[in-house]
């Protein structure tokens, strides 16, 4: 028997399928994603994600950089899917346009740490942020969390007092911790994250699902 004609269509078949999943599929599903909600009413303009700030931008490329991902996701699952929402975690489950100003998204997998993706919300103020960048251990006993030390400069107290920049550490035989721009980015990328608000995707759970 000639098995051409059937091996020819065998092959052609998986090939489409595999297009249509893993292209076609998706393309249809991402590429009208946009950052402009606006509706038509003429004063609401609405953008989601928000713009970072360009401190936070370069901060995300410090993010990036120094592999946090290895232990930090940001992608926060459904009531359904996982207790994410339960520990707060986020407001929302995590979809697609939450990533659109990021590049490269660093969704992670791997949770030897908490979930970032809304942690500016949760936590983060800039003077908190930089002491545990400086040293994680000051903000949280024993954590295993890795510190950026090198990013920081340590020196001598001036004689006119401590400069406004320095960390603010118990006094340390007149030393001084100043951060470097590259620390203040990331801190400053670390107050960015939020996982944002409803959006017609990814509406806001309701109280009694765990979102407290
Ligand atoms: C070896 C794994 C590991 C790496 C790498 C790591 N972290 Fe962590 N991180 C943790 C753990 C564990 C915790 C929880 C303990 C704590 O709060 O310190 C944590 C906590 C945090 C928190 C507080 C989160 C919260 O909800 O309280 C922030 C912010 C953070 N890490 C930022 C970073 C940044 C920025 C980097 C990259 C420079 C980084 N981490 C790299 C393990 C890690």
């Amino acid at each position: 028997m000639n098995y051409g004609p059937l091996l020819f269509f065998g092959v052609l078949a998986t090939l489409a399928a595999s297009w249509l999943g893993l292209v076609a599929v998706p393309r249809h599903q991402l590429a009208p994603l946009d950052a402009d909600l606006s509706t038509n009413s003429a004063n609401s303009v609405v953008t989601y994600p928000p713009a970072r700030s360009g401190q936070a931008v370069q901060g995300h490329a410090i993010y990036v950089a120094h592999g946090c991902v290895a232990c930090h996701t940001q992608q926060v699952r459904a009531a359904k899917d996982g207790s994410d929402l339960a520990r707060g975690w986020g407001r929302r489950r995590t979809v697609a346009r939450d990533y659109l100003r990021d590049s490269p998204a660093q969704l992670g997998a791997s949770r030897l740490g908490p979930d970032l993706a809304n942690y500016g919300e949760r936590l983060g103020t800039n003077a908190f942020n930089l002491v545990r960048l400086y040293n994680p251990r000051m903000a949280v006993t024993n954590s295993i969390c890795e510190g950026v030390p090198f990013l920081f400069e340590q020196r001598p107290v001036g004689l006119t007092g401590p400069s406004p920049e320095a960390l603010i550490l118990p006094p340390d035989g007149g030393v001084e911790i100043i951060p470097s721009a590259a620390a203040r980015q990331l801190a400053a990328y670390l107050t960015s994250l939020s996982s944002g608000g409803e959006l017609p995707e990814a509406p806001l759970p309701a109280k009694e699902e765990g979102n407290r």
